[in-house]
This record gives C-alpha cells, structure tokens and sequence, in this order.
C-alpha cells in the first residue's frame, strides 16, 4: 500500500501513519501505479490525474472545502473523498474579523503613515477616519459553522448581523443592498459559482465592505476589481479564483487587503486539521467507515 502526498501537513498527527512519499509534483510527472492513498491540499483531482493513479482508493483532502477534487469522478472508479471539517470554523472567523476590522479602520493605510514619515502633526487628523463597527450591519452569505462562529464575534463587536442561506433569511439582493459589510461564507459548487455576479456587487452600498474568505470564484472577479479601482468600496480578500494569482490591478489599490488563503494558517488549527486527515486515513487502512466521506 502506498501512500502519497503532494506536501507534509503540520502537527503529530502526521506521524502516525504509515511511510509517506512526497510527490514532488503536481500532477505527477508520470503514471505511479500503487498509490492507493492521496493526500493533498487545494490540488486538482479531475479525471487526468486520476488516470496518472490506476490503484487509487482514497483522496484525504486537508481543508474543509473540496471543490478542486472531482467528487463524481472519483466515485465512478471506486475512489473515496474525505475533507477536514468542523476544526478551522474559530480560526477562519478570527480572520474574517481581522479583515473587517483591518478595512474598516484603514490599518494598512495607516501603518503605511507611519512607515512613510507621513505623520507629522497630532493625532486629530481628518485622515484615516475609518467607521464604527457598533451599530453597523453585517450580512453574511451562508450560516453553516463558519457564519455562525462569524456571527457570534461580530455580536460581540456590537455588528448587526443579517443572513442569507439558500433556505431562510434574507433574499440575496436585499441582504447585498441594506449591508455595510458583507462576508462569504458558502462553499464553492456549481449553484454559488458567480453567485456574486458583476450586478450584484453593483448594488453594494457606497462605502461597503466586501470580506471573502470563502472561495474566489464565488465572486465574478473582473467585476470586482473594477469596484475596487473605482474605489466606491473596500475589500479584504484572503481567496482568488485562480490561486496563487492575484489580480494585478489590486496590488496597488488602498481599499484592499489581500491576504494569501490565510484564513485557517494557525499552529493549532492547521495542526488539526491533519488530525481529522489523519484519522480518516487511518480508518480507510483499519477497514472502518470513514469519519469524514463526503458525498458529492
Ligand atoms: C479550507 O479548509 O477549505 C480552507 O480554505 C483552508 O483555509
């Protein structure tokens, strides 16, 4: 049985399993028959790399959000999908209030004063004036244990918080209109691909505050960035439709905080995270139901 990995994931956990190939590229460079197991992180898994895997069972795949990996084509040829849910959701909303907090008190903006001798005079200064969190409305997109951990931050802040989830809340529209920031938190599929199209993010207050932690794609990004050059809103955006790439038009923009999918990077939270892989892992070896399958 071998088992291989497109990289070593951080914490313990990882030692116990069985040897470990690290598979210098991907997709590899040549067929490897005998690779039963895969672990991978945001790697494509289509039916061309599965073709490069005859004897593949399993794709262990470290992060909640699987949608690089082909889960209907795996299926058709006998391969499981397990994900790492349930243990990034404090980390990835400490993040997002990061961001909120970041754009909506302009704090690169004003590291960047500071760093560039642009402070001279006292501190009652009309620039920079960012807003109040208390009192404003957060609308998130999606209420699964993301959002919620989200929502319960941002309460303490003093945020109003409104929601919109495919089966209840607000209509999307509304929720995009009445918001002063507005947070992702839905997962990448073929219904929410686009779901923030170039009208939607036209209704976007002046002034508002779009926050993606989620998945680039969820938002038509040419459309974004042209929000962002005309500076009518800001943006803190840890995902990109086509990571690593950035767009390069945000790379000077100040409305902007560009973090590199970031949102779960803590010792403790990537740490288990490979105990969830892991164990699911270690349950496909022992012949025992998978923790962690995902269905589609
Ligand atoms: C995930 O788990 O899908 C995240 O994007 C990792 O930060």
């Amino acid at each position: 049985m071998t088992i291989a990995a497109t990289q070593r994931f951080p914490g313990q956990a990882w030692d116990e399993l069985p040897p470990v190939t690290l598979l210098e590229t991907w997709p590899p460079a040549e067929p490897l028959p005998g690779v039963e197991v895969l672990l991978e992180a945001v790697v494509a898994v289509g039916p061309a790399e599965l073709d490069l895997l005859p004897d593949l069972r399993l794709v262990a795949n470290y992060g909640v959000g699987y949608d690089r990996v082909d889960v209907p084509a795996c299926r058709e040829r006998g391969v499981a999908v397990t994900n790492t849910p349930g243990v990034l959701d404090a980390a990835v909303a400490d993040l997002t209030l990061a961001l909120i907090l970041v754009c909506r008190r302009h704090l690169l903006e004003s590291d960047r004063f500071v760093r560039e001798g642009r402070w001279q005079r006292g501190w009652a200064r009309p620039e920079l004036l960012g807003r109040d969190l208390a009192g404003s409305t957060l609308g998130l997109v999606g209420m699964g244990r993301i959002g919620s951990e989200v929502a319960r931050r941002a309460a303490a802040f003093g945020m109003r918080i409104v929601h919109h989830r495919r089966s209840e809340g607000l209509p999307l529209d509304e929720l995009l209109r009445t918001s002063d920031v507005v947070s992702l938190h839905v997962p990448l599929t073929p219904e929410t691909a686009g779901l923030i199209s170039r009208e939607r993010l036209g209704v976007l207050r002046d002034g508002a505050t779009l926050v993606n932690t989620a998945r680039g794609a969820i938002v038509d990004e040419e459309a974004l960035v042209e929000e962002l050059v005309s500076g009518r809103i800001s943006a803190g955006l840890d995902v990109f439709a086509d990571e690593p790439r950035v767009p390069e038009r945000l790379l000077d923009l100040p409305n902007v905080v560009l973090t590199p999918h970031i949102a779960s990077a803590t010792v403790e939270t990537r740490a288990a995270m490979t105990r969830v892989l892991v164990d699911n892992v270690l349950a496909f070896l022992g012949g025992e139901p998978l923790p962690n399958e995902v269905s589609a």
